[in-house]
């Protein structure tokens, strides 16, 4: 069987690389994929991104199954072509993807299905955005209503910030049509976790829990990011917590996406915030939602699955996903991100990659901003590559990844060297 994969980053390369485990897949498209994907065995990069393009390309390889990696073909409606085409595809419709597509739609939805959220106010106006900060007072959280990259959050520690960045979204259109509208909202603290289920419009599979690191820098410093590593599973998300988590979040959030009359099917990433307390009684808030796998955490994850993921994907377009059941490695799994040189701000591409080794079962090496060039890896993109490894303890699996990030080179790489610090604080 023929499967595409749509993306072009280190999440699509770890989904094509765990698919083609299947006995069943003979071949995967990425399209338009990176330098890993393109030196795939049984794996060929597509130039294309149009959803309609790619919908004849899937006719004329007749390929089985499209799994759509990142949000920006999701908000083009991509999945609403493909079924009016027939194809099958997993992934939410254009209008179900608003829950990410949208800060102000999905902040609407919370309130009105009372999932629990931060306060907010959304706003076009400079002046009324303006006085609402006063109003409230610093810390404060802008946030440009549309997609913007990673690009649109501004975590404001004084009002002098919260106040630029509104004049920067609102003022001088820095961020375009995304931010010409923001939700201001209420700074929440505590620990992050990423929350990430399947769902095929009524039945809801979670997979393993999960920790990004957004900021640059060790000790959680500098500017955010799309992410510079990931582990999974979370301690922070105990057995108790996954319960509420299912019960006052994503349990709320598909019956209301259904009462809404948008059915929600493909991944939901519920990015929460954990406050401090008793794990019964400790707030757990939703920061956002994302209508996909995360990146970097699908790379850690995706390592601990042993079952055959084309299955699941299987079950998630039959609307069977009730009979679907994930076979979880217990060990852990932890991804390390080497950034190019100036990420996250103007990332400076063409740098020659070397010293990348050979994928083994307890590490890979998955690519995100890389290409061939004249048969030679470089970078091409911010986050370059994950390295991604799987050992009995968060130590040890921190120090097989590390071994391996040691070993390749390119000029200007930017790492963290503290992924997993929160885990292996509470062991
Ligand atoms: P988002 O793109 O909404 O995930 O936001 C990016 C990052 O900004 C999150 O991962 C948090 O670290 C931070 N953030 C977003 N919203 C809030 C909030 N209300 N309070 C504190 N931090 C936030
Ligand atoms: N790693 C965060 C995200 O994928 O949005």
């Amino acid at each position: 069987m023929k499967l595409l994969v749509i993306g072009s980053g280190g999440r699509e390369h770890a989904l094509a690389w765990k698919l083609l485990q299947s006995p069943r897949v003979s071949h995967v498209f990425v399209a338009p994929g990176n330098g890993g994907t393109a030196t795939m065995a049984r794996g060929t990069n597509v130039a294309l991104s149009d959803p309609a393009a790619l919908a004849e390309f899937v006719k004329k390889e007749g390929i089985a199954l499209t799994v759509v990696g990142p949000e920006a073909p999701l908000a083009l409606g991509v999945v609403d072509t493909f079924r009016a085409q027939g194809l099958k595809i997993f992934g939410p419709t254009r209008a179900a993807a608003q829950l990410e597509s949208s800060k102000d739609f999905a902040k609407a939805f919370m309130v009105r299905h009372q999932i629990p959220t931060a306060a907010y106010q959304t706003f076009t106006d400079p002046n009324a955005a303006h006085s609402y900060i006063e109003a409230q007072g610093a810390p404060i959280v802008i946030k440009a209503d549309g997609l913007a990259a990673g690009k649109g959050v501004v975590v404001a520690l004084t009002s002098r910030e919260a106040h630029d960045a509104v004049d920067a979204m609102l003022g001088d259109g820095s961020l375009g049509a995304a931010g010409a509208r923001v939700v201001i909202e209420e700074c929440l603290l505590g620990e992050e976790a990423s929350f990430i289920i399947l769902c095929d419009g009524k039945n809801i599979l979670p997979l393993a829990t999960s920790q990004d690191h957004k900021r640059l820098q060790d000790a959680d410093q500098g500017p955010n990011t799309g992410g510079m590593g990931a582990y999974s599973p979370a301690p922070v998300v105990s057995a108790a917590i996954h319960a509420r988590v299912m019960r006052e979040v994503i349990t709320p959030t598909i019956e209301g996406m259904k009462a809404d009359g948008i059915p929600f099917t493909g991944f939901l990433y519920a990015g929460l915030m954990i406050g401090d307390g008793d794990d019964a009684t400790r707030p757990i808030k939703v920061l956002e939602f994302n209508c996909r796998l995360g990146d970097p955490e699908t790379q850690p994850i995706l390592m601990r699955i042993r079952s055959d993921f084309l299955e699941v994907f299987e079950h998630g377009v039959a609307g069977t996903l009730n009979q679907s059941v994930i076979d979880w490695d217990p060990r852990t799994a932890l991804g390390v991100v080497m950034a190019s040189a100036n990420y996250p701000s103007t990332p400076r591409l063409g740098d020659s990659i070397t010293g990348i080794p050979a994928a083994q079962p307890d590490c890979v090496v998955f690519h995100a901003g890389t290409a061939l060039k004249d048969g030679a890896l470089q970078t091409s993109g911010g986050r370059v590559l994950c390295i991604t490894a799987l050992a009995d303890s968060v130590r040890a699996t921190q120090q097989r990844a590390y071994d391996v990030v040691r070993s390749i080179h390119f000029n200007g790489a930017q790492y963290r060297t503290d992924i997993g610090w929160r885990a292996l604080e509470k062991n």
